[in-house]
C-alpha cells in the first residue's frame, strides 16, 4: 500500500509530462517556456483539447464561441439566488457551475470553460456590493475577465500577464484535482460531474490554496531588512515558508519563472507596485538561503504559488480569489483529462486492504 498513491502510476497521458529531477513542465509536446512565450489563453485550450472532443478545437473558433458562451452563462448568475452568491467565491463559482447541464460534447465543453471565467468575477463584485459587469464576447477570455472583474478594459500587458498565468496552469500531470476528474469520467458520469468534482479537490488547502498565505507573509514581514529574521523565526517556530517546497519537483519549479517573466512587462510599465516587488524578491532570497541552510539535505526551491500571489495581486485579483482564478486556468486540464480518460481508460477502481477487527467467532 502506497499512502498517498505516492509514485504510482494511475494513467497513461499525452496531455503534460511534469519532470522533478530536470525541472521541465511539457504541455501536449511544447515546452512551457515556449508555450507562455507565443500562446494566449485560447491557444493553449485548442493545444489540449483538440481530438479529444466530437469536432476539431482551434483558437480562433473558440475565441468566437466563448465570447458567445460567456454571455449565455451570465444569465445564470441573475436567476442565482442570494445565498449561494454569498457563499465564499470557490464556493459560489462552484454551486453555479453544479446548475448547468452535464455531457461529454464539445458545448458541454465550452459551457464549462466559459462558466468559471464569468462566474468568479461576478461573484466578486457582488460581493464588494458591485454590479456585476456582463461579458464583452468580442474580447478574448483574459481581456474579457479582467474587464468583468474592474469594469474597465484591461491594458495590453494586463492581458498577456492573466494569459501566460492561464497557459502556465493550464496542466500539471495527475495532479489530485485532475486525478479526480479523471475518476468521475471513468464512471461516464459526464463533464460537469467531473469538474465539479475536480474544484472540490481544488480548493482544499494542501492543493490550491497556498498563493493567498504567500501574500500574508509578504504583509507580515514588511520590509526587505526584516525578510532574514522573520523567516528565521517562522522556521524555528517549525512553520513552512509559503510559496517554496513542492513534493515533485526536487529543483526549481519551471512554472515559477514563467510566472515572474510575465510580471516584467507590468513592472517595465509601472502597472505594479515597485516595493511590493522588491519586496518579493528579497524575501525569495532569504528563503533560499535559509532553507538552504536549514535542509542542507532537501532541495527546497520557489514553487508556483510564489509568483501567482504577485501576478494575481498585480492584476487587482483579491486573495480570497486565487484559488477561483487557479480553476479558470486549470478547467481546460480537467476537461482534457477527463476526456482522455473517457476515451481511452476503464472504470477506475482500485482495491483497499482490510485492517479492522475480524468478526468475533460465534
Ligand atoms: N518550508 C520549510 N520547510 C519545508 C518546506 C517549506 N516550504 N517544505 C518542505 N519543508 C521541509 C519539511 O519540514 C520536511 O523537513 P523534515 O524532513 O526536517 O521534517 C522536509 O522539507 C520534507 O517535507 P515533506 O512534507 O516531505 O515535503 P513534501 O514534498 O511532501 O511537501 C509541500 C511539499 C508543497 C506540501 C511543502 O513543500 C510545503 O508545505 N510548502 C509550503 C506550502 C506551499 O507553498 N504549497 C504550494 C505547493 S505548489
Amino acid at each position: 500500500m502506497k499512502n498517498g498513491l505516492e509514485d504510482v502510476v494511475a494513467a497513461e497521458t499525452r496531455l503534460s509530462d511534469v519532470d522533478g529531477e530536470s525541472g521541465h513542465l511539457i504541455i501536449r509536446g511544447v515546452t512551457l517556456d515556449r508555450l507562455v512565450e507565443r500562446a494566449t489563453y485560447e491557444d493553449a485550450a485548442a493545444l489540449l483539447l483538440d481530438g479529444l472532443l466530437d469536432r476539431p478545437v482551434t483558437a480562433g473558433d473558440l475565441k468566437t464561441r466563448l465570447g458567445r458562451m460567456r454571455s449565455e452563462i451570465f444569465a445564470h448568475v441573475q436567476a442565482a439566488d442570494e445565498t449561494l452568491l454569498r457563499l465564499p467565491p470557490v464556493d459560489a463559482m462552484r454551486a453555479l457551475i453544479a446548475r448547468l447541464p452535464d455531457g461529454e460534447d464539445f458545448a458541454t465543453a465550452l459551457r464549462l470553460l466559459a462558466a468559471p471565467a464569468v462566474f468568479l468575477p461576478a461573484v466578486l463584485r457582488l460581493q464588494r456590493g458591485e454590479a456585476p459587469v456582463a461579458p464583452s464576447p468580442s474580447l478574448s477570455q483574459s481581456a474579457d475577465i479582467l474587464a468583468m472583474l474592474n469594469a474597465s478594459l484591461p491594458s495590453r500587458e494586463q492581458v498577456a500577464a492573466l494569459d501566460a498565468y492561464l497557459v502556465t496552469i493550464s496542466d500539471h500531470g495527475l495532479n489530485a484535482s485532475t486525478f479526480a476528474s479523471r475518476v468521475i469520467a471513468s464512471t461516464r458520469a459526464g463533464l460537469t460531474s467531473s469538474m465539479l468534482a475536480a474544484v472540490s479537490a481544488l480548493k482544499g488547502p494542501l492543493h490550491g490554496g497556498a498563493p493567498g498565505p504567500v501574500l500574508d507573509m509578504l504583509d507580515a514581514i514588511g520590509a526587505e531588512t526584516n525578510a532574514g529574521n522573520w523567516l528565521a523565526q517562522a522556521l524555528d517556530r517549525g512553520e513552512r515558508l509559503m510559496g517554496f517546497g513542492h513534493r515533485i519537483y526536487r529543483v526549481r519549479d519551471p512554472r515559477a519563472d514563467a510566472l515572474k517573466g510575465a510580471l516584467k512587462p507590468l513592472v517595465a510599465t509601472g502597472q505594479v507596485d515597485h516595493d511590493r516587488i522588491r519586496l518579493a524578491e528579497a524575501v525569495e532570497r532569504a528563503a533560499l538561503a535559509i532553507l538552504k541552510e536549514r535542509k542542507p539535505d532537501r532541495p527546497l526551491d520557489v514553487n508556483v504559488e510564489f509568483y501567482t500571489a504577485l501576478l494575481l495581486d498585480a492584476l487587482n485579483f483579491p486573495r480570497e480569489s486565487f484559488t477561483g482564478v487557479f480553476a479558470i486556468g486549470r478547467t481546460v486540464g480537467w476537461i482534457a483529462h477527463a476526456r482522455e480518460q473517457a476515451l481511452e481508460g476503464r472504470l477506475i477502481r482500485p482495491r483497499s486492504v482490510y485492517v479492522g477487527p475480524l468478526p468475533q467467532a460465534a
